[in-house]
């Protein structure tokens, strides 16, 4: 297998799977894998436990960084190294790994004390200081990494095991992401790298800003094979005029008019026209290029195409870069009800480019924002207070790749809104019937989304929380009344029982509620007069 471009330097929190990843992708690129643990221990002539109980663990960290910096220092294209999990610790070693491509292999903290506690670990004896540990160091992790690897339950399992044999076992999460991270070790500096999971399938999810000016339409970037697989890109007017990709990245592009009210089975059927009149066959591909609406018609239109054809997401909105380009919900509205018709479809990968954000106008940033406050009010903790105290809108990076992470993360462990899934639906449920009620004209999606969130909230008894989420969308200028609309409560209310997400005939829409930032629980159906009166308190 070709070589990469960079160094891969796998970190991550004891029990991770780093040498097992390091070893295996070792062996797929053909070279011998270096592991930081091992080494030290032969240079110590003794076990790390042992040199813990001699020497402490100051002497031990002194060793390691450098034993580390050297590694580093002399790592070069291609070369495989699994450091362990403190030595990220020492500002020398993070400044060695700066020319490479350093991937983080993401470990549930339960899983990482099954896999280290009994091992001859000094830090996995104490469970609570383990946990503990484990919370210290993630940020650090997240901040170094420019590969996230999720946790990976299909391969090894047991790190004794691992040991024995180092490249054995189900192949690792790495070695199958290994096709995205050369792609990464040529991507413009900064870009990071996803590795999103599902049951149905994995794609490679690459953010970084100036992706598509440096190298993003590139062979070498693609996420298809394009000497097998041609490309049809699908765009709205407005985006295919500013962001077209270049000429010889597809074969075609199909242009659709913008905004919700054309995400239609029209819309869809007048692109499956074009597809076949330019002659897509089934090993081709489509290309979303735009916002929401684009991906999910676009999305559709690829789930449906002779039964299915892989789809290449590049969004252009914040709603789509938090948001609808994760996930494979794809769809079209009908008059009755929103995305009543679609189907779930994974991408083949996803670029996203926050720099294409620049000619978004305002108020679309400012819908978009509202998807990041409903992420953040899922996600909790370090999101949330970072968002909810943010006095703009800009999609930053980092903001887009944390709700980036936080759905994949949510998609990873229910593709199918079986379950915990139904918590992106937050503020969705009154949001998509007030788009119904007034024709996907009068409501940008993202406003629709924030009059819904204030409703659940008031059902949701969060009354504090409203009151701060209020004061979020006025500080952007969106709407928090339905002032204006003509609509009548009650329509509301009908619209909102007709929701896709209710099962059962005479049942009606289950309700995402929130407890707190962090805590939300799915399932919870409400009284219709208490449903009522929330969307009433919005009028
Ligand atoms: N599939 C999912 O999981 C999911 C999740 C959230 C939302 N959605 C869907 O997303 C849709 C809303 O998405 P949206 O807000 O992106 O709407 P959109 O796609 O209609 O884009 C909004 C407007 O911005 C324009 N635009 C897009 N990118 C631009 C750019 N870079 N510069 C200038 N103009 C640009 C478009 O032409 C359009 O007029 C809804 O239909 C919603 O249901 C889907």
């Amino acid at each position: 297998m070709a070589t990469l471009d960079r160094a891969l330097v796998f970190i991550g929190f004891m029990g991770a799977g780093k040498t097992t990843a390091a070893y295996q992708v070792a062996d797929a690129l053909g070279v011998d894998a270096l592991d930081s643990d091992a080494l030290l221990e032969e240079r110590l002539g003794h076990s790390i436990a042992e040199e813990f109980a001699r020497n402490g663990e100051e002497a031990f960290r002194a060793k390691e960084e450098e034993l580390v910096c050297e590694l580093l220092a002399t790592a070069g294209p291609g070369d495989v190294t699994a450091l362990g999990g403190g030595s990220v610790l020492s500002e020398r070693v993070c400044a060695a790994l700066e020319p490479h491509l350093t991937v983080l292999l993401e470990v549930d903290v339960e899983v990482a004390w099954k896999r280290a506690n009994g091992v001859s670990r000094p830090l996995s004896r104490d469970r609570d200081a383990f946990a503990m540990l484990y919370e210290e160091r993630r940020p650090l992790y997240e901040e170094l990494a420019d590969a996230f690897l999720p946790p990976d339950l299909r391969s090894i399992t047991n790190v004794a095991e691992a040991s024995t044999h180092p490249a054995s076992g189900t192949p690792s999460v790495a070695v199958r992401a290994l096709p995205a991270l050369r792609a990464l070790a040529v991507a413009p500096a900064g870009t990071r790298l996803l590795w999103a999971t599902a049951e149905s399938g994995e794609y490679p999810v690459f953010i970084g800003s100036g992706l598509l000016a440096n190298g993003g339409w590139s062979d070498a970037m693609w996420p298809m094979d394009r000497s097998v697989s041609r490309g049809w890109c699908v765009s709205d007017e407005t985006v295919a005029a500013l962001h077209a990709p270049p000429p010889d990245a597809v074969e075609a592009l199909v242009r659709i008019p913008p905004g919700e009210r054309h995400k239609t089975l029209a819309t869809a059927e007048r692109v499956w026209h074009e597809l076949v009149a330019d002659g897509m066959t089934r090993a081709d591909h489509v290309v979303a290029l735009g916002g929401g609406v684009v991906g999910d018609l676009a999305g559709f239109c690829a789930a449906t195409y002779q039964r299915g054809v892989p789809i290449v997401h590049v969004p252009t909105t914040l709603v789509a870069q938090v948001d609808s380009a994760y996930g494979g919900k794809t769809g079209v509205d009908l008059p009755e009800a929103k995305n009543y018709v679609g189907a779930y479809h994974q991408p083949a990968g996803v670029l996203v480019d926050p720099d294409t954000l620049v000619t978004l106008p305002l108020a679309e940033l400012a819908a978009g924002w509202v998807e990041v406050l409903k992420t953040a009010l899922i996600a909790g903790g370090a999101l949330w207070e970072r968002v909810s105290l943010a006095s703009g809108c800009d999609g930053d990076e980092r903001t887009i790749l944390d709700c980036a992470r936080t759905k994949l993360a949510i998609v990873a462990a229910d593709e199918r809104d079986a379950g915990h899934r139904q918590v992106l639906n937050l503020g969705h449920t009154v949001g998509h019937a007030i788009e119904t009620v007034t024709g996907y004209a009068r409501y940008r999606h993202g406003e629709a989304v924030g009059l819904g969130l204030l409703a659940a909230l008031r059902l949701s008894g969060a009354d504090a929380l409203r009151g701060q989420m209020r004061e979020l969308l006025l500080a952007r200028g969106l709407p928090v009344t339905l002032d204006g609309t003509g609509v009548g409560i009650e329509e509301i209310v009908a619209a909102t029982i007709r929701d896709k997400k209710r099962v059962g005939a005479g049942s009606s829409a289950p309700f995402v509620l929130v407890d707190a930032p962090g805590e939300v629980r799915i399932g919870c159906h409400v009284p219709r007069d208490e449903l009522s009166a929330a969307v009433a308190e919005l009028a």
